[in-house]
């Protein structure tokens, strides 16, 4: 990747001969190059007239100075935030806080986080909702609800929300109780934009034209990010150096054009699922928050012709799923891409003991060169490439040099920005979500939702 950006895209697995006819040639990708040249341009007017607007954010960075101003408000009061949203509305802050806090964060002692405990909410499971209810119950006057819905109109977190307030005012009367609550919506329309007018909530606002997946580098995912002190300075500035290296007018050096060429390559080729396979526990999140930014902007039927395309994410987690889905992996059907995300230094590393002397199996895990725990699941993820290699399964590797706010903010940049590449290659608009409309009517139908009387079809 260009030379100011720290992630490095490693492509050799996708070129290697012992791929067989599952290799993809350079003249192969040099010849699906001028078309993703021309998308690249076109793309690039279409930014100049102020589409494709999440490419905007690091560089805008609309709505951080009234996070930084909530942050500073509402820091030291609070204990436990509590986000309520769901998909875009929540994948983001949930992938943020388990990047770059602890994966302990939430049991730490106050002085040893370095913000309130964290809880998102994205789902209306009773048993899993009222469990953290009981917990933040135990004391609402240092809790902080933050409400998230780009639409506002959203079942889910609106049915939270409801009860989430009660529980509030309840606790600590209505004047205390809304106090503690910050909405993030839209800026003018939406119910729950009335909700804040209405009531005078404080609200922070998502920027028009970013859609909830696209959503997580602005004050959805920024606000719950720097309450527990995550630096989204450095987040956005990852963000704006990948800009420069996406913005590259050749796809040939441009890693998003890369990327978006390869998998379109593959997918003719009859692969079309993609595994974005984390070697890093800390990044397992952001692969879920990927699946859903390719599977809702991608997955559609093709307006010109009718046909159903997009490609299938799975997330998978190395070194876990080598023990789950590896054999699949290997000798299951040819119709997996696979990415890597490989960690070249980790926070800490565990140096593994020499013990049992004489038990060779046991022995060689602390006399190798490579024992520490970090090393033991390099090796492992330099293994199933190898493995998936020898079964001519075509791989990238995505390295992260540390995981930090820098290298979070570049990846999130990248994936982000291979999507409307895709989406031109596809022949859709990765912008909309008609096909998950008709799931919401359906509730709103079936939960006697004025308006929906009619079965919705
Ligand atoms: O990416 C999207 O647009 C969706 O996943 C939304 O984020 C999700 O449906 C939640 O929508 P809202 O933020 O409007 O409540």
């Amino acid at each position: 990747m260009a030379a100011n950006i720290q992630l490095k895209l490693d492509t050799q697995y996708i070129h290697d001969s012992r791929l067989g006819l599952h290799r993809l040639s350079a003249e192969q990708l040099n010849d699906v190059y001028p078309r993703v040249g021309g998308i690249l341009a076109e793309i690039a007017d279409e930014r100049r007239a102020g589409r494709h607007r999440f490419r905007e954010l690091p560089h805008e960075r609309p709505g951080v100075e009234a996070v930084m101003q909530a942050v500073a408000d509402y820091h030291d009061s609070t204990d436990n935030l509590l986000v309520l949203g769901i998909g875009g509305s929540a994948l983001g802050n949930i992938a943020l806080q388990s990047a770059l806090n602890p994966y302990t964060y939430n049991l730490l002692p106050r002085e040893d986080r370095r913000g309130p405990r964290l809880f998102v909410l994205d789902n209306v499971d009773p048993v899993y909702f009222e469990a953290v209810m009981d917990f933040v119950g135990r004391d609402w006057s240092r809790t902080l609800v933050n409400v998230i819905s780009k639409s506002g109109e959203t079942a889910e977190t609106s049915a939270q929300f409801l009860i989430v307030r009660n529980r509030l005012v309840e606790a600590l009367g209505k004047a205390e109780g809304e106090d503690r609550i910050v909405v993030t919506t839209d800026a003018a329309h939406g119910t729950m934009r009335k909700i804040v007018n209405e009531q005078k909530y404080r609200s922070l606002i998502v920027p028009d034209g970013v859609g909830g997946r696209f959503s997580v580098l602005t004050p959805v995912g920024l606000f719950s990010a720097a309450m527990c002190g995550i630096d989204v300075d450095a987040l956005l500035s990852g963000a704006a150096a990948m800009d420069a290296a996406v913005s590259n007018p050749d796809p040939a050096i441009n890693p998003a054009a890369k990327i978006a060429a390869i998998h379109y390559l593959y997918m003719e080729l009859g692969k079309s699922l993609h595994v974005m396979m984390p070697y890093s526990q800390q990044l397992k999140d952001l692969a879920d928050w990927y699946r859903q930014l390719w599977a809702e902007s991608l997955g559609k039927i093709r307006p010109d012709n009718q046909e159903n395309v997009g490609p299938t994410p799975i997330r998978a987690l190395g070194a876990t799923d080598q023990h789950s889905q590896v054999q699949l992996y290997r000798e299951g059907p040819h119709d997996k891409v696979f990415t890597f995300l490989e960690v070249e230094e980790f926070d800490v590393d565990t140096i593994i003991p020499r013990g049992f002397p004489g038990v060779e199996a046991m022995e060689y895990l602390g006399r190798s060169e490579e024992g520490t725990l970090g090393g033991l699941l390099n090796i492992e993820k330099k293994a199933t490439a190898l493995a998936l290699l020898a079964s001519q399964r075509p791989s990238m590797t995505i390295r992260f040099p540390a995981v930090n706010e820098r290298t979070v903010g570049e990846f999130i940049y990248l994936y982000e920005s291979v999507i409307p590449i895709m989406g031109k290659l596809l022949g859709v608009n990765p912008y909309d979500q008609p096909a998950v409309e008709l799931g919401k009517q359906l509730t709103f139908h079936f939960m006697g939702r004025q308006g929906y009387e009619k079965m919705p079809e």
